[in-house]
């Protein structure tokens, strides 16, 4: 039997923007954000200021924090059940943390630093500056948790052993072991990196003249991340691929297209330090160098080579060295890359007016049709 009711029922929950709310934690949204332009506040679960970066293309399962450390200032202990990738934005400091097998770690950081937090360990982070503040923004699977356990109290008092996720001792040392897989999937697995910006990359041409790459495994997450540098007074090809990688320009001048099959024009977003764009799914975007240094990029997302989490990045994981990727192979050949010849001509044009506006020779010619 059925019993009616005019009660209206519970639709769409969305768990993690609830906790967000409850939190108290201003949201800042965008196409793109700056995030040293984040309006923060207090945020009484780790005793300082921050913010919560929502994204257009931020996806369904993943999120940024922006975290601001003061002068002299620490974090709150932090222990929880979502993983998170640090970034330095500015500022010098420590973190100290904790494994559920009582091995310590600490290390310390400055700018450009990356770093992982494994999986339920206890941490706090130290500003070493008496005067100036430390700027921290990290990306985290919460949201994804978060709607999957809807239970504050099992995700950060859980104290269930992941002592595992630490790994090797070294890689809280800025060190690792270095994979190479194939062009566009090399691995530098660690916990650590001091400076992205003197990380040493790996060519993927296939992406585009004078482009390299790395793929980072941190802390034995599930979590994307890898950094891309592009050739100075180039740009790459166009490309699409799963929502949620969290772009954030390390270096370098230029900009960034995104646009969607059948759109008529492109939308656009010009790079500087701390600013992020992640591309919707399947949504085609490309990077332009627009002077004569090389630009970096640093990209974050859930599911990487060793845990994919969805088929189709399994599918990346386990091809052969030699096989092509969907990534790095033309839309022509069922593929997710624009080849330089088959791009839309307005894109060139564009890159070559901000080139003559900019003075500065550029170094790519496009393949005849
Ligand atoms: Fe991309």
């Amino acid at each position: 039997m059925t019993t009616e009711t005019n009660a209206r029922p519970r639709y769409g929950v969305n768990s993690y923007l609830d906790w967000v709310a409850k939190e108290g934690l201003p949201v800042a949204y965008g196409v793109s954000l700056n995030l040293f332009e984040v309006e923060l506040a207090d945020w009484p679960r780790y005793g300082v200021k921050a913010a919560a970066a929502h994204f257009k293309g931020g996806g369904d399962y993943c999120n940024m924090f922006v975290v601001e450390l003061p002068a002299g200032g620490s974090t709150l202990p932090q222990q929880h059940l979502y993983e998170e990738i640090y970034f330095v934005l500015e500022g010098r400091g420590s973190t100290q943390l904790e494994l559920a097998d009582g091995r310590k770690h600490s290390f310390e950081w400055g700018p450009r630093s990356l770093f992982a937090i494994p999986l339920n360990a206890k941490y706090r982070h130290f500003n070493a500056s008496g005067r100036e503040r430390a700027l921290l923004v990290e990306t985290t699977n919460l949201p994804m948790v978060m709607n999957l356990f809807r239970n504050e109290d099992f995700i950060f008092n859980t104290k269930a052993d992941f002592s595992n996720r630490g790994g090797d001792d070294k890689y809280f040392s800025g060190d690792g072991d270095l994979y190479l897989l194939r062009p566009g999937n090399n691995v530098w697995q660690t916990n650590f990196i001091p400076d992205l910006a003197t990380v040493e990359l790996q060519p993927w041409e296939d992406r585009g003249a004078g482009s390299s790459s790395i793929t980072f495994l941190l802390s034995d997450t599930s979590m994307h991340c890898h950094i891309s540098e592009i050739a100075p007074a180039t740009y790459k090809k166009a490309h699409r691929h799963f929502q949620g990688t969290h772009v954030l320009t390390l270096s370098g001048d230029g900009y960034s297209l995104l646009w969607n099959v059948g759109d008529a024009d492109f939308e656009r977003v010009d790079w500087s330090y701390g600013v992020v764009f992640p591309p919707c799914e399947g949504q085609f975007h490309q990077h332009f160098v627009t002077s004569n240094n090389a630009s970096r990029y640093v990209a974050t997302n859930v599911g990487n080579l060793r845990y994919p989490l969805t088929e189709a990045r399994r599918k990346v994981s386990l091809s052969t060295p030699t096989q092509k990727q969907a990534a790095s192979r033309s839309v022509k050949e069922g593929g997710d890359q624009i080849e330089y010849e088959d791009q839309d001509p307005r894109i060139h044009q564009i890159w070559l007016e901000e080139m003559r506006k900019a003075g500065i020779t550029p170094r790519l010619e496009l393949p005849k049709r």
